[in-house]
C-alpha cells in the first residue's frame, strides 16, 4: 500500500498553514528554560525558515537570568543549533530572526516587571506598526501560571482592544487534580476569557494524531466498522525508554497518571472514540471530544484496583546499558510514591462503544519508545475453512503508529500459496516517510502557528481538561494516600505483572511492541 500521496483526495489539514498570521509580539515567560531552548525557539526559527511568520514579528523573552538582548540572542542561537535538527543555521534567516529577539530580566512575582514589559511592548509597537497583538506563552513552572496571568491583567496587557488580540498559551500540567485545576481556571479565566486561552497538549500538534481524524473521517471504509459491533477492544500505548532525565523534581510531584494519561492519552482516546464532527472547526471538534470524555465513568477509590495498575521502575537495562532505579534518579525522593507506569481499563458508555474496553498504558524506562493506537477487531463470525488451516491467524488489527516509524498498518488473513488452503496473517503498511518524502513538522511549530492564527481546534478546551480530571480524581486521591508497591518493574521490561493480570482478566493480552 506504500505509495505517493494523491493531491486530489488528500484532506489537507495543513492547507490552513498557507495563511500567514497577523503581525504580533510573542512574549515567552521562562525564556531561559528547557522548553524554550528545546522546543519553542527551534519551532519559531523553523517557522521563520519556511516564511510562515510575518516580517513584523517580535519575540520578547522574560526570565530571571540577567541577560541583555545580545546575550539572549546568543543563547537562543546555541539552542536552535543544538535542538533544531538543522545541520547548519541559514545565516541570513538567523540574522533577520535574531534581530526580532528581545529580552527582559524579570521576577514573575514583581509588578514592576510587568510595567517594564508594557513599556517594551509599547516601544516595539511605536517602532513597528502593527505590533499591538500579543501572544503570551507561559513556559514556566505551573505555580506561576495564575500569578503571571493576574499580573498581566493588572498591567492592562490582557484585553483584546480595538483590532488587536491578547492570547495566553498555557503549558501542561493544567492543575494537579480536579480542584486545583478549577481554581487555576478561575484565576486565569478572571483575566483571559476562554476565547483568549490556549491550553497546549503537544500531542494534538503531532501529524499522526491529526491523521487519526483524517483516517476516520476522510475515508468511507473505516467508519462503518468503527464501533462495538466490529471492534473487540482498543489499546493505546505511550511507551518511553527514557527515564525522568533532568526533570526528577517535577516528575516526582506528578507521576505518569498526571503527566501522560490525563492529558495526552485522554486526548488521543477522545479522537479515536468521538462521533464525526459536522465540520473541522474548533467548536465542532471540541464538542464531540468532550462528549466522549463524559461517557467515561469516573474511577472511584473503591474500584481503583479493578481498573488501574501502577508501577515504579527499579534498576535494569535499556539497550544493553545499566540504568538506575527511579528512586535513585536526581530530584526524586528516596521513598517516592510517584508512579512511572500506569495501565488502565476504561469503558466509553455510549451506543457506539458499550462493551468495547479501551486499555491504556504508559511508562518510563520501558524497552522502547513507541506510541500507538491499536484497534483490535472481532474475529470473523464463521470460518468455512478446516480448523487446521487457520490455526495461526489472528483477527484483523488496525495499528496507527504515532511515533516513531509513523504510519498505519492493517493486519488481515491471506492464503499461503500452495495446493491446500493455508491461512496466515499479512499486513498492509503505510509509512509517512516513504509516502510523503518529507519529515513531519514538530508539534510545536503547528501549535504556535495556530495560536497566532487564533485557531484553537488543536488545543484543549476547559471542559475537556476538567472532565479528564473528574475521571481520574478518585484514583489520584487513592494513589496519593496509599503507598505504591515500590520498584515493581525492572527498567527495560514492559511494566509490572499486575498490568498483564489486568488485561488477562478479560481474556486479552497487551500487544508486544
Ligand atoms: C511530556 C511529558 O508532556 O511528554 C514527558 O511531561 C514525556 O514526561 C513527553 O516524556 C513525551 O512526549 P513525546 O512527544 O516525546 O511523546
Amino acid at each position: 500500500m506504500t505509495g505517493q500521496s494523491d493531491p486530489q483526495t488528500a484532506f489537507d489539514l495543513g492547507a490552513r498553514l498557507s495563511r500567514t498570521p497577523a503581525p504580533a509580539t510573542i512574549v515567552i515567560f521562562g525564556a531561559s528554560g528547557d522548553l524554550t531552548r528545546r522546543k519553542l525557539m527551534p519551532a519559531l526559527y523553523s517557522l521563520a525558515l519556511q516564511q510562515l511568520l510575518p516580517p513584523e514579528m517580535a519575540i520578547v523573552g522574560l526570565s530571571q537570568s540577567e541577560w541583555d538582548d545580545d546575550q539572549f540572542r546568543e543563547q537562543m542561537r546555541v539552542a536552535v543549533a543544538t535542538h533544531g535538527g538543522h545541520d547548519t543555521l541559514d545565516a541570513d534567516i538567523w540574522r533577520a530572526f535574531a534581530r526580532r529577539l528581545f529580552y527582559l530580566p524579570a521576577s514573575f512575582e514583581d509588578p514592576d516587571a510587568y510595567d517594564g514589559l508594557r513599556g517594551r511592548l509599547e516601544h516595539l509597537r511605536r517602532n513597528d506598526a502593527g505590533l499591538g497583538n500579543r501572544l503570551f506563552y507561559l513556559a514556566t513552572s505551573p505555580t506561576y501560571f495564575p500569578v503571571i496571568a493576574e499580573h498581566l491583567g493588572a498591567a492592562g496587557l490582557s484585553s483584546d482592544e480595538d483590532d488587536t488580540f491578547a492570547r495566553i498559551v498555557i503549558e501542561k500540567p493544567f492543575g494537579r487534580d480536579l480542584s486545583s485545576a478549577r481554581i487555576l481556571n478561575e484565576r486565569v479565566g478572571a483575566v483571559f476569557g476562554e476565547r483568549q486561552t490556549y491550553r497546549i497538549d503537544h500531542y494534538l500538534g503531532k501529524e499522526t494524531v491529526q491523521n487519526l481524524l483524517v483516517l476516520r473521517f476522510a475515508n468511507a471504509i473505516f467508519e462503518p466498522v468503527w464501533n462495538r459491533r466490529y471492534v473487540d477492544h482498543v489499546q493505546i500505548t505511550v511507551a518511553e525508554d527514557l527515564g525522568v532525565e533532568n526533570r526528577g523534581g517535577y516528575y516526582d510531584q506528578s507521576g505518569a497518571l498526571r503527566d501522560i494519561v490525563q492529558n495526552h492519552i485522554f486526548q488521543v482516546l477522545s479522537l479515536v472514540a468521538m462521533e464525526p464532527p459536522a465540520r473541522f472547526d474548533s467548536r465542532s471538534v471540541h464538542d464531540e471530544k468532550v462528549k466522549v470524555l463524559r461517557a467515561i465513568p469516573e474511577i472511584s477509590a473503591e474500584h481503583a484496583h479493578d481498573v488501574a495498575v501502577r508501577g515504579q521502575y527499579r534498576a535494569g537495562y535499556i539497550g544493553g546499558q545499566p540504568v538506575v532505579g527511579y528512586r535513585s534518579e536526581r530530584g526524586v525522593a528516596p521513598d517516592s510514591n510517584a508512579e512511572t507506569f500506569v495501565a488502565m481499563r476504561l469503558t466509553v458508555d455510549n451506543w457506539r462503544w458499550a462493551g468495547t474496553p479501551f486499555y491504556l498504558r504508559t511508562g518510563k524506562r520501558l524497552p522502547r519508545r513507541a506510541t500507538e493506537v491499536a484497534i483490535q477487531f472481532k474475529p470473523a463470525p464463521h470460518m468455512p475453512f478446516a480448523p487446521t488451516a487457520v490455526e495461526t491467524t489472528a483477527p484483523n488489527l488496525l495499528v496507527l503508529r504515532i511515533q516513531p516509524d509513523e504510519g498505519t498498518s492493517l493486519r488481515f488473513s491471506a492464503k499461503v500459496p500452495g495446493p491446500q488452503v493455508d491461512i496466515r496473517n499479512v499486513s498492509m503498511d503505510f509509512q509517512y516517510g516513504s509516502s510523503f518524502l518529507k519529515p513531519s513538522a514538530e508539534a510545536y511549530e503547528r501549535l504556535l502557528l495556530d495560536a497566532l492564527l487564533g485557531d484553537s481546534t488543536l488545543f484543549a478546551r476547559w471542559d475537556e481538561v476538567e472532565r479528564g480530571w473528574e475521571i481520574v480524581d478518585g484514583l489520584l486521591a487513592h494513589w496519593d494516600a496509599v503507598p505504591i508497591a515500590a520498584l515493581n518493574y525492572a527498567a527495560g521490561s514492559w511494566g509490572p505483572t499486575g498490568a498483564d493480570a489486568l488485561i488477562r482478566r478479560d481474556g486479552r493480552e497487551w500487544r508486544r511492541l
